[in-house]
């Protein structure tokens, strides 16, 4: 469970689009289903997820109803406004998805499928821990409609995912993406660097798995120590040594190297992918600024500039949607600033980088000079990262917000 979600302005209570908000029949349109439910929580992670214990009443059992109920919520507010587009884009994530049986999350595919329809090469995706699948579930997921599935892997060696609080076995990871690609699935698989006790050598070991396997797409994320999580808490108590960004940057090139040389290519900051078209197209369009609603607890929408987020709490979600009231908390539509800055930091995250727009000359020249910024591509109003600047792209944006 998350720290509080920001306040923003109260949302209509039926549902519908802020004042001023009119969506382009034209933006492409995706759907992410949060499933917030979780066997253990893992020490690292303040997603919005809870175990059975935790889940003051509502049940999982009752997920595909009541989320059915905030899909023909949304099918009514974004059939007014005049978007009737088939989805381009489907993921599932949590928390565990794979927690509820495929049936379910096959029904939620189905009921946003007769909401919209789905585009015919719509990239279709589910999270998976990959204890919680067999080949028997993935087969269900493929023939239900989905094409990609993104295993949180972490990391094959015993003490690091024993820190991470991980409980799968690293032996079987080989096995479910055999069985996913079988079944005919796209695999994309999810990486840990820089977990305490990690050496450079135990992350060696996950890279040559992660290359081993012969995965289509691989996030690999440094370990944020987030606030309020059991990791915080033994790092401040001295049971685990804090993080080493030194070490988080040659983790970082490290795998760089080791995905190149496999042939997966860099396309965002934390991603590599096989082909173009195994890019994570879901992801892209939250990179583009593209229109999704996002449907479940906590889950965060945005349509035409507009964002707003969902109560946290399953049984709160449950109980509005069941007093047929919108589940939304609280909205909010960026000021131009706020939108230029978003902008900036969503672009530069892609391969592709960003138009330069305003970005100050003197700026865009002195972070080219730094080596943060690709020469060539800035000469051509461009703004790309260098290996250098994807891990220094918070600064790169800060020095051109503030300049721009
Ligand atoms: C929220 S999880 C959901 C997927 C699934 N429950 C799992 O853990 O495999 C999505 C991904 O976020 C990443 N993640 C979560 N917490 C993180 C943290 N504190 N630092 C870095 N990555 C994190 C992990 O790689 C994880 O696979
Ligand atoms: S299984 Fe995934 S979502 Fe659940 S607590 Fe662990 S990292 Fe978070």
């Amino acid at each position: 469970m998350a720290g509080a979600l920001p306040p923003g302005l109260p949302p209509d209570p039926d549902g519908n689009l802020p004042p001023g908000i009119t969506p382009s029949p034209h933006t492409p349109f995706s759907a992410y289903v949060h499933v917030p439910y979780c066997r253990v929580r893992c020490g690292y992670c303040d997603f919005n997820t809870y175990t059975s214990d935790e889940l003051r009443g509502s049940r999982r059992e009752s997920f595909v109803d009541v989320v059915g109920r905030e899909i023909e919520l949304a099918e009514r507010v974004m059939s007014t406004a005049g978007v009737r587009r088939p989805l381009d884009t489907v993921f599932f994530g949590g928390g565990t998805p794979t927690l509820l049986p495929a049936s379910d999350l096959v029904a939620v595919r189905s009921r946003l499928d007769n909401a919209w329809g789905i585009a015919p090469d719509a990239e279709v995706t589910t999270e998976a821990n990959p204890d919680s699948v067999d080949a028997e579930y993935l087969d269900a997921l493929a023939a239900g409609g989905f094409t990609r599935v993104s295993f949180g892997v972490q990391s094959v060696v015993p003490h690091v995912l024993a820190t991470l609080d991980r409980t799968h076995d690293p032996e079987r990871v080989g096995d479910v993406i055999s069985q996913a690609r079988a079944a005919g699935l796209d695999v994309s698989i999810d990486l840990i660097y820089g977990t305490p006790g990690e050496s450079l050598a135990d992350w060696r070991r996950s890279l040559e798995s992660a290359v081993g396997w012969g995965v289509d797409h691989v996030s690999a994320y440094a370990l944020i120590v987030e606030e309020g999580t059991a990791l915080e808490r033994r790092i401040r108590r001295g049971e685990v040594p804090p993080i080493d960004d030194d070490l988080h940057a040659d983790m970082y090139e490290m795998a760089d190297d080791a995905f190149s040389a496999a042939g997966l290519s860099w396309y965002e900051i934390s991603n590599w992918s096989r082909t173009p078209q195994h890019r994570s197209q879901h992801n892209l369009a939250y990179w583009r600024n593209h229109d999704w609603w996002g449907f479940g607890p906590g889950a965060h929408s945005h349509v035409a500039g507009a964002r707003w987020w969902n109560v946290k709490h399953p049984a709160e979600y449950e109980r509005l949607l069941g007093s047929g009231l919108s589940p939304a908390q609280g909205y909010e539509v960026p000021t131009p600033a706020e939108r230029e800055l978003e902008r900036l930091m969503l672009g530069l995250r892609v391969s592709d980088g960003v138009a330069a727009g305003d970005a100050d000359a003197a700026e865009v020249a002195a972070l080219v000079t730094a080596g943060l910024l690709n020469d060539e591509a800035a000469r051509s109003g461009q703004l790309v990262l260098t290996r250098a600047g994807r891990l220094r792209a918070d600064e790169v944006v800060r020095r051109l917000a503030r300049e721009g």
